[in-house]
Parts: C-alpha cells; structure tokens; sequence
C-alpha cells in the first residue's frame, strides 16, 4: 500500500502515527464494511485514512473547531483560499468595525499582544467570507497555527511567559513558537492544498457527543479520552477551551470564567467520558447504540479503567459477536516521546455471529 501521507499536527491524542497499523489490524480480521463514523474524530486522522480507502466516512467530534477541521478535511474536497488571501485576513478591511475580545481579555496569558489583534481581526474576517470553503479553511489554518505556537501546544495555563521569558537550553520549541502567523498559514494552506481530495463518496461531519450522535456506519470507531494511572487527567475542554472559543466568537465574552487564571471559556464543556468512574457504564451505552456495527476501540494499557475490563465491557455488550484484543506494540504520539513502555490496543467487536 503506498504511504499516505496526513495532515500534520500538534494535537493531543492525534492517532496520525497509528492509524496504519489500526487499518491493517482490521483489514487482518477479515472485516467488510463500506462506512465508517470516527465518533471521536478530534484531528480526523482516523476518517481522513479512512476517506483515503474509498470508504464513506462520518466524521464526528463534541468541539465546534474540530468539527470545522472535520469538515475541511473530510467533508470538503479541496482548498479555494490562497496564501495571499490567508494573510490579507489578519489585516483590517475599511468600513468594519471590529471587536477586541481576545486582545482585551486575554492580554499576557496565551499570545503576544500583538498576536491577539492578529486573531481578532483574522476571525471576524473569517468569518465573513461567504465562500464557505475559503471560511473552514482559514479556521483550519488558524487553529492549527495557535496550536503550534503555544507551550506544549495547550491552553491550559496561562504560561505564555514560558515562551516569552525562554533563554535558551533544551526545551528547544522556542522558533516554533515565534513563528508569526503569516509564516505558519503558508505552510497550513500548503499543505491543505496537498491534503485534500475528493473520494467520490458523500462524507460529513458532525458535531455531536458520542452518546448523543444520531448517525451509525457499518465500522464505528472509538477513540475516547485517555486516564493515565500516573498523572492528573486534563479534560480536552481545559486542553482547547481557547479554540472552542474561537469558533464561538461571538459568545466568548459571556463565557470567560475571570475566576481562573486562563480565563477558561465555557463553551461546550461536557463530563461525558472525562470522568473515569463513568467510562465503563458509557462505553456500555455507547456500544448499545451501535447495536449493529462493527466496534473498533483505542486505548492504551496503563490507563484506567485497564484494557482487559474494556474488553470484559465489549464482552459485556456483545455476548454473541466476536471480540478480539490486539496489541499494536508501543505507541508513537508526537506529544510523549517518553513514555517508552506504554502499549497501544485495538478492541474489536465484529459484527459476525459466533
Ligand atoms: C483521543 S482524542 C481523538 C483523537 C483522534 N482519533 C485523532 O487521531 O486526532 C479524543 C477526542 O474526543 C473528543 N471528545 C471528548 N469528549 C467527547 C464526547 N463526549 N463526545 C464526542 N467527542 C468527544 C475530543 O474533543 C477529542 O478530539
């Protein structure tokens, strides 16, 4: 097969150095399906492999912003933005008046000053282009810049003076994060213009909670959040709350919680499989819901709850169907280089009766 070549990016979770070893996995247990929803879809690394092998794919993720990078990615075939329109977006049109919401609420904690006007201007501008492929990609190339230049590429903290007050040694992100916007929306809109294509099927993407997404597909793939045994969880709200805030421009200002130090915008903040003590019970419901559907489900070892109580839960679920457990060896996540010892797992429910 020859090597197919994904979007690149900084985000947590991501399964681009995976998902080819998850494909041949499936392709290994002799499995047919034309359909695929991605109900985790997060980066689409998963849906855009899948849209690559001719299958129709569902895209689906609880966040505003991923659902715009699912649809541009997924959903849409090509990019109609060029570079030159890109960076005329960071600069004001005559005639428009335009809001300072990130310039004056978040002043010192994730951007420079100065990047903060960029991004105001740059999404109000966004958001008024009327060709809707032009629009979904400058909020690709936005968000995936915003990723980029931030320490360890979240939002977590307001530690922007980690990046500011940097003096050299070895954590050596520094160029990437100064990088201005310009340079990084070249690179983005270069690589969409790679990237995208059209498979010939009608694929979507949708923007749902996994227990509240009304769509199924022959194979439903389930890339939850991840408990690790050895630190505090971190919800992908508190990961990217920032970005969901940029897709919801217009609300931001009544969403800042001023109680937090990162002024953490409250959009689309849900518990749903952000709890441990609940994964089991909703991995449960949602596996019921896909009734008739393959089940394909990533998670690693370590975690809780343990790979073995997923699969007694699938069991659980699917007394009738065939499941299997596949170690897919140690994982390679551009974000932790150091956890050598932790293994990746494919769960497996067929939909064949044994
Ligand atoms: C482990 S990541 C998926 C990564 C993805 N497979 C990729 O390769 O980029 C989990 C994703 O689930 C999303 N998410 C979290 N809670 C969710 C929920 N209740 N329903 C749907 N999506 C949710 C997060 O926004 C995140 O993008």
């Amino acid at each position: 097969m020859p090597e197919i070549k994904l979007p690149i990016t900084r985000y947590y979770g991501s399964k681009r150095k995976l998902v080819q070893k998850i494909w041949d996995a499936l392709i290994e247990q002799g499995l047919e399906f034309n359909s695929v929803l991605d109900i985790f879809g997060g980066t689409g690394s998963f849906s855009y492999f899948a849209k690559k092998q001719n299958k129709e794919v569902i895209y689906n993720d609880i966040f505003n912003f991923n659902h715009h990078i699912g649809r541009k990615l997924i959903e849409q075939s090509s990019n109609n933005l060029t570079i030159g329109e890109a960076i005329n977006l960071l600069s004001p049109q005559q005639g428009i008046l335009y809001r300072r919401t990130i310039t004056d609420n978040f002043d010192g904690i994730y951007f420079t000053h100065e990047e903060n006007e960029q991004i105001d201007i740059f999404v109000q501008n966004a958001n008024l282009l009327e060709d809707e492929n032009k629009r979904l990609s400058a909020y690709y190339i936005l968000y995936q810049s915003c990723i980029i230049k931030r320490p360890y590429n979240l939002f977590h903290r307001n530690n922007l003076s980690m990046r500011t007050n940097y003096s050299g040694g070895g954590f050596g992100n520094k160029i990437t994060w100064e990088r201005t916007f310009e340079e990084l929306f070249e690179r983005f809109i270069n690589e969409l213009d790679e990237v995208t294509f059209d498979n010939g099927r009608n694929n979507s993407a949708v923007n749902f909670s996994a227990l509240n997404c009304p769509h199924t597909a022959d194979l439903v793939y389930i890339d939850p959040p991840y408990f690790s045994t050895s630190r505090s969880h971190t919800t992908y709200h508190a990961k990217y709350h920032f970005l969901e805030g940029l897709a919801n421009y217009d609300e931001i200002e009544q969403n800042i919680d001023f109680a937090k130090n990162n002024r953490e915008i409250v959009i689309n903040k849900s518990s749903e499989f952000e709890k441990p003590q609940f994964f089991l019970e909703q991995l449960s419901q949602l596996i019921r819901q896909h009734e008739d559907s393959i089940i394909a489900i990533s998670y690693r070892n370590k975690g809780i709850p343990e790979i073995d109580e997923i699969a007694e839960t699938v069991r659980a679920c699917r007394p009738n169907n065939r499941v299997e457990v596949i170690d897919l060896g140690l994982y390679g996540y551009a974000l932790n280089k150091s956890n050598s010892s932790n293994n990746e797992f494919l769960i497996i429910a067929t939909n064949d009766i044994i």
